[in-house]
């Protein structure tokens, strides 16, 4: 390792999501070819440091990777700061500190959602130099206006729902899909709205199963063959029943309209990234590059109005970026007759 080459590591943790390798090789090709750094490729997000599971990537590594769906350095949930089972505080933060300077890092890119943000910060607070890139399908992270891996999921369920229109039809059915998107109901609004659905439930606004009860059978009464029916998987239900389940027994049990539920799951999370996600990661793994360059660390690049930016981690970590009940796809869709649990 040449002494003036800067050393970075990159890490990708939490859930996986279609555009992580392009975020990944965003990184390390404007590293490696604009500044002439030297990157290390570290496994299974934060426990990768603990284990010191860790690689040297090439250029040639990071080639041939922007269409490739997951990670290829793999990824976990694994929270180094979270007390273990026997509440004590872990050493694992001194652990990781002691092999980001045996490994001669001069930063550590961290790829992830919320809760790698959070880590992010306090291995910051820690003295490590740090920046994050906003990752999820959830597109919950606070401070960007948009993580990747929401569009790759968005086009994914809008397309799962586009084939329950035809089944629906065919059988004159109501069929109830349910999203993912944790707290958040980013992908079922966006992907309801987009493959027209007749209802769609999210954890941001309180629902009434009455009045979707009433919205399923006036569409009948006035000859609505089928109904499609988007549940986000975090809307209020009891904890046992999945959010589909719960909500495509109650239709049919206050209506008597043939029902049936789908969960669309990890599909959401696979294949390769749509054009705009891997555009976006690419943006967003280029800028962190140019911000370890320019020693801005304890930051995570973010998007605001299509400009590439960055904002403290301090900001970011732990909270979640939620819809906002007047969000212009809610009001139009209402304004369109879409039932969102409310009024009718
Ligand atoms: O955060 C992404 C996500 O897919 C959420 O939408 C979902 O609730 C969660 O991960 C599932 O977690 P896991 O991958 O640990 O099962």
């Amino acid at each position: 390792m040449g002494k003036d080459k800067k050393r970075i590591g990159i890490l990708t943790a939490g859930g996986d999501c279609p555009g992580i390798n392009a975020a990944i090789r965003g990184v390390g090709k404007t590293a490696i070819v604009k500044y002439g750094m030297e990157v290390v490729g570290i496994a299974n997000g934060f426990s990768g440091l603990v284990d010191m599971e860790v690689h040297p990537m090439e250029e040639k590594e990071l080639s041939g990777i922007i269409t490739v769906g997951g990670t290829i350095l793999g990824t976990s949930r694994f929270k180094p700061f979270k007390p273990d089972a026997g509440h004590a505080i872990t050493d694992k933060p001194q652990i990781i500190k002691q092999n980001y300077e045996k490994l001669g890092l001069d930063a550590l890119v961290c790829i992830g959602g919320n809760g790698t943000q959070k880590t992010a910060n306090l291995l910051s607070k820690e003295g490590l130099n740090v920046i994050g890139i906003p990752k999820t399908i959830d597109n919950d992270v606070w401070g960007t206006d948009v993580t990747f891996g929401f569009d790759s999921a968005v086009d994914i369920a809008t397309e799962a729902i586009d084939r329950l229109h035809t089944t629906a039809n065919s059988h004159k059915r109501v069929m109830v899909i349910e999203l993912m998107g944790h707290h958040a109901g980013w992908i079922t609004l966006y992907s309801g709205i987009a493959a027209g659905g007749d209802v769609i439930l999210l954890p941001e606004l309180e629902y009434d199963l009455e009045k979707v009860a009433e919205c399923l059978l006036e569409r009948s009464r006035v000859g609505k063959p089928y109904s499609i029916v988007v549940v986000a998987e975090g809307i209020e239900r009891p904890k046992k029943k999945s959010a589909a389940s719960y909500i495509g027994k109650k239709i049919e049990k206050m209506t008597g309209m043939e029902t049936r539920e789908t969960i669309l799951g990890y599909i959401q999370r696979g294949g390769t990234p749509s054009a705009q996600d891997r555009i976006l990661a690419t943006r967003y793994g280029a800028h962190a590059a140019d911000l370890i360059h320019r020693g801005e660390f304890g930051t995570m690049v973010s998007l605001k109005n299509d400009t590439i930016t960055s904002v403290p981690l301090e900001e970011v970590g732990g909270k979640l970026r939620l819809l906002k009940p007047d969000h212009y796809l809610i009001e139009q869709g209402r304004s369109m007759g879409v039932c969102f649990g409310g009024k009718l």
